[in-house]
């Protein structure tokens, strides 16, 4: 009983994760860690943005491992079944609805001014690409209106993401409204909730952290590739015993991200007294990660060595979204007109 009235008081958080890569260490403290921390304070929903994966993941074998992995890191960081919701957007079909429903109270000028539209587009006409939509697919240019079904179908109040999303949450905001202003009030207008830590990490070669550079530290490497992959770290020249700036070092990032604060402090203060090498500031940060990673990758493992757990974790989860979908969808049919039809 305690849980039900809870529930009722709580806001709701919701955030997708597309399946478009394997999380690395900065995806953790950027997005998952600051989301799962979400848990307490809110009625929380995580879901595997699948579909949104398929505007460029066109393997299917790619398709199908890059969703298990997903859910499985997300499963192996903390998330917690039993404290809230997790499930694979595909098996929402009312989602979809819902993205129709609402793209014909979108004006395509909004979606001619999203970002990742806009960069291909500004890319193919610096390349000199007579036709600039011609490396566009129409999920591409759809995706933000799938987005704000995602978050509008579970009635939101907040979504907690990354900067690099806050005009998607911006667009699901003025969609929302858009409805609302056609139809009558209806659907929950959503909050942005820009994770605190949306600091950027930099990544091995002194680029920001991301999996288009080649640059990241997987979450769940094995030791060995762990350590190699940290020994790979590009550090300046400064000599063992000069001062170094350790907030610019990717590695001392990551240090602070997951060491005691004490220990992170002492670091820090070695480094900049010149009192710690690159080398040794690299074996720390190894010893750090490799022993903060290593319950999640056994857990990882484990769900990987058996997707059929993971498969009963999902579909529980899609078939407790599934009601609250068809409640919200109900209200959407009604609010524009379609009634049942009864034979
Ligand atoms: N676009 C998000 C990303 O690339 C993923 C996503 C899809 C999402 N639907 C969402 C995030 C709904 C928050 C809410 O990371």
């Amino acid at each position: 009983m305690r849980n039900a009235e809870t529930a009722v008081t709580k806001k709701r958080a919701l955030t997708g994760i597309k399946p478009t890569g394997a999380p690395h260490i900065a995806n953790y403290i950027g997005a998952i860690r600051p989301a799962l921390a979400l848990t307490d304070q809110y009625d929380s929903y995580y879901f595997i943005a699948d579909y949104h994966a398929l505007t460029v993941i066109k393997n299917p074998q790619e398709f199908t491992d890059l969703t298990y992995q997903v859910a499985a890191a997300w499963l192996a960081m903390g998330l917690d079944p039993a404290q809230s919701t997790i499930y694979r957007q595909s098996d929402l079909p009312e989602t979809f609805e819902l993205s129709w429903i609402l793209s014909c109270v979108t004006p395509k000028g909004m979606l001619n001014r999203a970002h990742a539209y806009k960069a291909a587009v500004d890319q193919a006409a610096e390349e000199g690409t007579a036709d600039v939509d011609a490396n566009v697919n129409m999920g591409l240019y759809c995706y933000p209106v799938l987005m704000a079904a995602d978050i509008i179908l579970f009635s939101a109040h907040v979504v907690p993401v990354g900067r690099d999303q806050s005009q998607h949450v911006e667009y699901a905001r003025d969609i929302a409204q858009k409805f609302n202003h056609t139809y009558g009030p209806t659907l929950q207008v959503p909050e942005l909730l820009l994770s605190p830590t949306a600091a950027t990490i930099i990544g091995s070669d002194g680029r920001k952290m991301s999996k288009s550079y080649g640059n990241q530290i997987p979450l769940f490497a094995d030791t060995a590739t762990l350590r190699k992959l940290i020994r790979r770290y590009k550090t300046d020249s400064t000599g063992a015993d000069e001062p170094k700036d350790a907030d610019n070092s990717g590695l001392f990032q990551i240090y602070r991200e997951i060491a005691p604060v004490e220990d992170a402090d002492d670091v820090k203060k070695a480094l900049e007294a010149g009192h710690m090498s690159w080398g040794q500031l690299k074996d720390i940060v190894f010893k750090a990660v490799d022993g903060f990673l290593t319950e999640p990758r056994e857990r990882y493992r484990a769900l990987m060595a058996d997707r059929r757990q993971v498969d009963r974790i999902l579909a529980a989860g899609a078939e407790k979204a599934r009601l609250e979908a068809q409640h919200l969808l109900a209200r959407v049919r009604d609010a524009i007109g379609r009634v049942e039809m009864r034979p």
